[in-house]
């Protein structure tokens, strides 16, 4: 037996993955146990979960994975501090403490944390690298391109390549400190939101707005190759040298300072989610357009952060070349501890891989469940009142007459999601039909921005009846948007191309510019990749 467990930690969004003998047994999000959301700290919780659902300790295991590499990210902020100082000293300040005490000792944190029981390896693989392995390995595909987007890992903030068999290659790079995720969260931040977590409010806010910006953005914020390579303007931002995302001139190309959090909702905010959405989707689209011209695959793997844009997703899946999609259902950060994790089983290892149908994510049902033996102590031990319904049918039937008077009802059941969407065993559920719902819903129940979206369950039979989606088009982890079917309008419309540049822009991964050279309009931004690799 091998047993690999797989670490991502300190940035946000902490978890552990466990692989034994290439399956995955289990994976979970430290917030999960903490309560602390997107919790950057070390998963330890995630980790005991981990191995005793597989009823291991520290000392059983044979390999452990973390997902970056966290000298190369070091040099990265280093490298950039010394381009904009003295500039960016506070934020500077701000993050050494943490390097200093863990981040830069990772191994003898990693080894204290699991009670200095564990003496064998521990791997670092690139940010990258985890997100495509996330991507591909647990795929349904013998061979796929991968694409990965994200805010940063160490310097790539975007990557491409393709997968074989038991082996992914990525080939190309683009670099901090342009990044489409940053670029998102820019506009996340500028809308009143919180980075890092708020990104998934500006897409639910797009589609109320006008997306009037989109020239600005492409005009003066960044120079957009036809290969989806791109280079910002860093003169708008602020991220690399200061504490905000977004510069006063920013604020001045979109009239004024950002929106206030919590304040109402202005048009501005709409229609500022609306062009960034459009813009993201533009990038995306040409990126993946040119990965099917360099490939000639069939099938696209997708993870990193930007990889939870559900919407940007479907026009890939409508409008992109590749027939067939795989996005990893943790394609955040989190989503690493499980790249990792496969990386060192298939990649160092070497193991024979057997692709699976639908896929090997095993539903992403990959955390702890809980017996009514174990639930009705605690329920007793709070004095809720509850009744326990033991046969299964008579519990559908109490769903849907629930549902049916407009009831929301709250589903927990089976083994935790991994990822950050709720599939049906933590989740909330109530009437589509209902045109109140949604705002019932939202500020009743979950008291938030009334907003935001609900996702629809459909049996998938019955999906294409509803949705503008083949037949054939799975879609279980509520990673992708479609058009409703009823009255098309919009669905199969075309969007106009801006004007792009047409030199391109991806990069080797170890040709790294500093970051005020790629600042600069006119060089390079997409790079090639030496080889891949890992530490040990
Ligand atoms: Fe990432």
């Amino acid at each position: 037996m091998t047993a690999i467990l797989g670490i991502s930690a300190y940035y946000h969004d902490s978890a552990a993955a466990l692989v034994v003998d290439g399956k995955i047994v289990a994976a979970a999000q430290e917030e999960r146990f903490t309560r602390v959301k997107h919790d950057h700290a070390f998963p330890s919780n995630a980790i005991a979960y981990c191995l005793s659902e597989a009823g291991l300790s520290p000392g059983d295991l044979d390999y452990v994975g973390f997902y970056d590499k966290p000298f190369l990210k070091f040099e990265r902020i280093l490298e950039t501090y010394l381009a904009f100082a003295p500039r960016g000293f506070r934020s500077f300040l701000k993050a050494m403490p943490l390097w200093m005490r863990q981040k830069l000792h990772l191994p003898r944190e990693i080894r204290r944390e699991l009670e200095g029981q564990y003496t064998r390896r521990i791997v670092f693989t690139e940010h990258h690298e985890s997100h495509a392995a996330s991507a591909f390995f647990p795929s349904p595909f013998d061979e796929a391109a991968i694409l990965t987007l994200d805010g940063v890992g160490e310097w790539a903030t975007a990557s491409f390549g393709s997968g074989r068999d038991n082996r992914i290659e990525l080939s190309h790079e683009l670099h901090f400190p342009h990044s489409l995720g940053l670029l998102y969260s820019a506009f996340t931040y500028f809308c009143g939101f919180r980075v890092n977590s708020g990104e998934y409010k500006l897409m639910g806010l797009a589609p109320y707005g006008e997306p009037r910006y989109v020239e600005e953005i492409l005009d003066k914020l960044l120079d957009l190759k036809e290969d989806g390579s791109f280079r910002l303007d860093l003169s708008y931002f602020n991220y690399c040298q200061g504490l905000t995302m977004t510069s006063r001139k920013f604020d001045r190309l979109f009239g004024g300072p950002p929106r206030t959090p919590e304040t109402p909702l202005t048009q501005r905010a709409m229609d500022l989610a609306a062009s960034i959405q459009k813009v993201t989707e533009e990038i995306v689209l040409r990126t993946v357009r040119h990965l099917h011209e360099r490939t000639g695959m069939k099938n696209l793997c997708l993870a990193g952060g930007v990889a939870l844009n559900c919407v940007g997703n479907g026009r890939i899946l409508r409008e992109g070349p590749f027939e067939k999609i795989w996005i990893q259902p943790a394609a955040g950060d989190a989503g690493g501890a499980l790249g990792t994790a496969l990386f060192i089983w298939y990649q160092l290892l070497g193991n024979e891989r057997r692709t699976e149908t639908p896929d090997a994510q095993r539903g992403t049902l990959l955390g702890p469940s809980f017996s009514s033996d174990e639930i009705r102590p605690f329920l007793d031990s709070t004095g809720s009142v509850y009744r326990l319904i033991d046969d299964e049918a008579e519990l559908d039937r109490e769903i849907v007459d629930l549902i049916e008077d407009e009831k929301v009802v709250g589903l927990f059941q089976g083994r935790m999601e991994f990822g950050p969407r709720a599939l049906g065993c933590r989740s909330i559920i109530g009437d589509a039909r209902s045109r109140r719902m949604q705002s019932v819903m939202n500020l009743k129940i979950k008291f938030r921005e009334s907003f935001r979206p609900f996702a629809p369950i459909v049996l998938r039979e019955r999906a294409s009846e509803f949705f503008d989606l083949d037949e054939e088009v799975d879609s279980p982890y509520m990673l992708l948007v479609a058009s409703v079917a009823q009255g098309q309008a919009n669905a199969g419309r075309r969007r106009r191309r801006p004007a792009a540049s047409t030199s391109s822009g991806w990069c080797a991964p170890r040709s790294r510019p500093s970051p005020t050279s790629t600042a600069r309009r006119g060089s390079k931004p997409w790079t090639p990749c030496a080889t891949g690799g890992f530490t040990g």
